[in-house]
């Protein structure tokens, strides 16, 4: 039986997260009727769907399979991404996808690297997975304030606070903490299975 990495339920998080991601992106490029934000949502999908495979492989070559994990608040978000009647600004605000203006503040990848036993391989994609991330806050960020441009409407009123970002942070690092706690304590060896 392989020995169970200590990081496989971050891994494993991290796959069931970005397949989320990629079924809401893919889902939200379908219905915005603006070409600029669709080509932006399509390379979000991209990187998210690619993110959600990579990180299943990941699991699968150190001898584990992926635990399929409800997200309960994904239905939520699946439902404004649809949505005919929201716009793209308030989609981006409503799901919570802006940065602060100067990219301040911490995020929930800040302290995926303090377990020190994560090995070179698996470092190697969360490295390029963390900056890909930020990539797509930048991204996103960015279409916010082209929207708000294109309506008159100031970004500083429209963005989050930086309580709200702070909240949202603590919010999410508390999620992947759970869910790191649950899936660790059940997955199971391919052997095993
Ligand atoms: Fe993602």
């Amino acid at each position: 039986m392989n020995t169970k990495p200590s990081y496989l339920g971050l891994l494993n998080a991290i796959a069931m997260g970005e397949r989320n991601g990629a079924e809401l992106f893919n889902c939200w490029s379908s219905v915005t009727t603006n070409p600029e934000v669709c080509a932006v949502l399509h390379t979000v999908a991209l990187r998210e769907a690619e993110h959600a495979v990579a990180f299943e492989k990941r699991i699968d070559e150190l001898g584990f399979g992926v635990m399929p994990r409800i997200d309960a608040q994904h239905d939520a978000k699946m439902t404004i991404a649809a949505s005919a009647t929201l716009s793209d600004r308030q989609k981006l605000e409503q799901l919570k996808l802006i940065r602060s203006p100067n990219g301040s503040g911490g995020d929930v990848f800040d302290t995926m690297f303090e377990n020190k036993d994560i090995d070179p391989v698996t470092g190697g994609l969360l490295g390029r997975y963390i900056a890909e991330e930020r990539d797509t806050g930048r991204l996103l960020t960015g279409c916010h304030g082209a929207l708000c441009a294109a309506e008159g409407t100031h970004v500083s009123a429209a963005s989050p606070s930086m309580e709200d970002l702070a909240q949202q942070v603590a919010d999410a690092g508390r999620h992947l903490a759970d869910l790191v706690r649950c899936i660790g304590a059940s997955l199971t060896p391919v052997a095993a299975r």
